[in-house]
């Protein structure tokens, strides 16, 4: 599991947009090949609709061939209702942007048969082959969907009695009235958020630092049904700095180091080593500082020690044949001070 830390909301959205985005992209959709995307409400995602939003009227993204399935909706909650979660897909997304309304799934919580409801979820997301990147939220006690503690981390799409806590945590959308929030809801479950390719998490604030400490640092709970990330091999945490206050220092330095490396090699926005990635390497990193210092991380990689000559390197305003001249002949050890110095913020 990674996790990435930025430093508040806003640069959180923008570096899950770019991802999501990005992801969309390489995976060229067609179609016959639908691109399948999970997604969340609440008002985590928010900033990240609206940056897909932008991207989608600029012309870098397109939902033509993009299928949705949201995670969750409320019981008995008339789909027109403001508070329902079709009402916000639609007003924080669907509506801005060109994705098909029979590519979109979302629960029906007014359904005869729930039950049946939940199954032909499930089916639905098989039939387009699975999901590709699930993008989710968490409320302030660990739960990814409306998985609440307890839940178990086998669990399939199905009605779920809500927590208490979830209940007060929600009535802010019901004008702070918990007598009008719906007490049941339907969701997918863990496994089936596990179930996807890839999973990305959104948790930004304070109030949810406890539950990013019991899921980073300690084990698979079910208490904190977001703790299930641990078991998903592909699974990435973007948070902002408040979220990471019960963390311990070190954790949080762990895993920006371990970003400082991938960033070096990979690029400003950690899309992972496969597919395309490094021939579009170009396309994603724009800064010729940055792309110089990239360089010689990457040379520094394949050496090996000497430090001195090449912070030398990094502060010189050589051109890049002397760079990548030095690069070959210096060796380097990967010191916290070198992290600093290729700290490039994209
Ligand atoms: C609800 C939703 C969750 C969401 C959570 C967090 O409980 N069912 O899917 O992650 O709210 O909401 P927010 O992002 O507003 O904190």
């Amino acid at each position: 599991m990674r996790l990435i830390v930025r430093q508040d909301y806003d640069e959180v959205s923008s570096y899950v947009a770019y991802y999501v985005k990005e992801r969309i992209n390489q995976f060229q959709p067609s179609h016959d090949r639908l691109f399948t995307l999970g997604l969340p409400t609440g008002s985590s995602p928010i900033g990240v609709y609206h940056k897909l939003v932008d991207f989608y009227r600029a012309g870098k993204v397109s939902f033509e061939h993009v299928a949705t399935f949201n995670m969750d909706e409320y019981v008995g909650l008339p789909t027109d209702h403001p508070q329902s979660y079709h009402t916000f897909m639609w007003n924080h997304l669907f509506k801005h942007v060109n994705i098909k309304k029979e590519n979109v799934h979302i629960l029906d919580g007014n359904a005869e048969d729930l039950d049946e409801e939940c199954r032909k979820f499930e089916a639905e997301i098989m039939k387009l082959g699975g999901i590709e990147l699930f993008l989710g939220g968490i409320g302030p006690d660990g739960h990814i969907a409306f998985n609440e503690p307890g839940s178990s981390l086998t669990s399939r799409t199905r009605v779920k009695t809500l927590a208490y806590e979830t209940i007060i945590a929600n009535a802010r959308f019901f004008g702070g009235d918990i007598t009008k929030v719906p007490k049941l809801a339907l969701t997918v479950g863990v496994a089936t958020v596990m179930d996807a390719r890839e999973v990305m998490v959104v948790i930004t604030g304070a109030h949810k630092s406890l539950a990013l400490a019991k899921c980073v640092e300690e084990g698979v709970n079910h208490m904190w049904t977001v703790s299930a990330m641990q078991m998903h091999p592909k699974g990435l945490i973007v948070c902002d700095e408040d979220a990471t206050l019960e963390l311990h220092v070190k954790t949080v330095k762990y895993f920006k180091s371990i970003e400082h490396v991938h960033h070096s090699i990979i690029g400003p926005h950690n899309l992972g080593l496969q597919g395309n990635l490094l021939r579009n390497m170009t396309d994603i990193e724009t800064n010729q500082a940055a792309k110089r210092r990239r360089r010689l991380m990457l040379q520094s990689l394949l050496n090996d020690d000497d430090q001195e000559a090449r912070k030398d390197d990094l502060s010189s305003s050589s051109s890049s044949e002397d760079d990548e001249r030095h690069a070959k002949r210096t060796k380097t050890t990967y010191s916290s001070e070198m992290y600093a110095a290729l700290d490039v913020n994209p």
